[in-house]
């Protein structure tokens, strides 16, 4: 065998140069080169095992797609667009302890019990740790493998050996493939054993789904190109302390990325919620002041949430604000708009806005909510309790139709909202529903019957 060449390879970009710099001229990162094996090789006879390709036209390429295998698992079929593609490789990101792990048990118990083998490598936790939690969450299921293994080449080796129709890595940060030199969870790792996992995923019509840590900031640890060679980038989210947790696809090369999964965390683990409008509102007391339900739109998924909103006097030069599930910044925009269009001020105030139940809301249809739900918290006034509100509010006190009207009041009215507040230029409602047309804030304000005199 020849005798191996020794590079420097970049621990950031994976980059490789024949002499040691301070700095690495690919990705320009300081202090990152390290003697490394040249790679090459083996991995190149991985990479290769492809057929070479043809060109052909195109009409002639198209219906030999393969079609979707459904998980079972409802919530999570619904984001993939029916289900795994064999032969893809999907990538789940979220924050340590959000439920990635527990989730891709369900998932491959399902697809186990669907009559397809499954393979789970655990390369974090003990084989023992994931068995007390299947059994705890009933995913104990025939044909279901379990394996504790963090060398890439052992696990294509029990590959070979159990030959199964999906393999679930847990997670690709703690693989770590010993040709490739860098060090367990580094740039070049990552990359290294994602690119070994999707060439074998494509060669043996294998359904891959490997775990992918997050960052502080939320982007998924490691190199970017880990998304660009993955078909299907999924992200699991939550909040830590509510048992409310969101699957949704950032990328999708089969199918959209619009859907949305949702699950409770409990103590079975986690089971899909198919009405959760409902969820969110279920401990909704009525007849308090600051409280307004608003219908907002996550992908296409139409949903009720409860925005909740506390204004109390204050001495302090500085006012508080605080929020949780919307932006601070929206906030701030809309008490603004608030003071100088519908005469209500918040100088001497401090202002909280919560989003019931551990939802997020990201987009501007819940303005129009947030703004009544203040406005009732400062004014001590409620608004009915069969009221919905949506609708985008401009920095001149205008009122804007956001996309979905229509979705979003439909929802309304199927939980039995009889009032929904929307801007002038909203689509008629559906039967049982009333549209309360507002033009500006200050409307809508005094149509909620929120200020003195209304
Ligand atoms: P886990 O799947 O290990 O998260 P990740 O792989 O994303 O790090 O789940 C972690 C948390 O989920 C754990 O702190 C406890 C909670 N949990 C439940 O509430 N119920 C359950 O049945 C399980 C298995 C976990
Ligand atoms: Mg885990």
């Amino acid at each position: 065998m020849a005798k191996a060449k020794t590079v420097f390879r970049c621990s950031e970009c994976a980059a490789e140069a024949p002499q040691w710099t301070g700095w690495c001229s690919s990705c320009g990162e300081t202090g990152t080169l390290a003697e490394a094996i040249a790679s090459g090789g083996s991995r190149q006879r991985h990479l290769s095992l492809a057929p070479s390709a043809t060109a052909v036209p195109i009409a002639e390429a198209t219906g030999g797609g393969v079609a979707p295998e459904p998980t079972t698992i409802g919530e999570a079929d619904r984001v993939l667009g029916g289900g795994l593609v064999p032969g893809s490789v999907t990538l789940l990101g979220g924050e340590p302890g959000v439920g990635k792990s527990t989730f891709l048990l369900h998932l491959a118990a399902a697809v186990a019990r669907a009559g397809r083998r499954c393979l789970y490598v655990t390369a974090e936790e003990s084989a023992q740790q994931v068995a007390a939690r299947a059994e705890r969450i009933g995913a104990v299921a025939d044909g279901l493998w379990l394996a504790a293994e963090t060398v890439l080449p052992e696990v294509l080796r029990l590959v070979d050996d159990v030959e199964p129709q999906l393999l679930v890595v847990d997670s690709v940060q703690t693989l770590v493939d010993p040709e490739l030199g860098a060090v367990a969870g580094s740039v070049g790792q990552v990359r290294g054993c994602a690119q070994v996992l999707v060439g074998e995923a494509k060669r043996r019509g294998l359904m891959v789904v490997m775990i992918g840590h997050v960052t502080k900031d939320g982007g998924l640890a490691g190199p970017k190109v880990l998304e660009h060679v993955v078909d299907t980038v999924l992200s699991f989210e939550g909040e830590r302390h509510h048992a409310l947790r969101l699957l949704r696809a950032t990328k999708h090369r089969f199918g959209g990325t619009h859907e949305l999964g949702l699950f409770e965390m409990g103590d079975g683990g986690l089971a899909g919620v198919p009405d959760p409008s409902a969820l969110f509102l279920a401990d909704r007391q009525v007849g308090i002041p600051g409280s307004v339900v608003a219908p907002v739109l996550d992908g296409q998924r139409p949903l009720l949430v409860e925005v909740q909103a506390l204004v109390v006097d204050t001495q302090a030069p500085m006012p508080r604000r605080t929020v949780q599930g919307i932006d601070s910044g929206r906030l701030a925009q809309v008490l603004a708009v608030l003071e100088r269009r519908a005469g209500l001020y918040f100088g001497k105030s401090d202002v909280h806005v919560a989003i019931s139940g551990g939802a997020r809301v990201r987009e501007p249809g819940a303005d129009l909510a947030i703004a009544l739900a203040v406005a009732s918290a400062k004014t001590d006034r409620p608004v009915s309790p069969n009221l919905v509100a949506c609708g985008e509010i401009g920095l001149c006190g205008g009122l804007r139709q956001v996309q979905g009207t229509e979705r979003r009041m439909a929802e309304a009215a199927r939980l039995g909202f009889a009032t929904a507040v929307v801007p002038a230029s909203a689509p008629d409602p559906p039967s049982g529903l009333r549209a309360l047309r507002t033009g500006s804030l200050l409307d809508a304000v005094t149509a909620a019957r929120l200020v003195n005199g209304a």
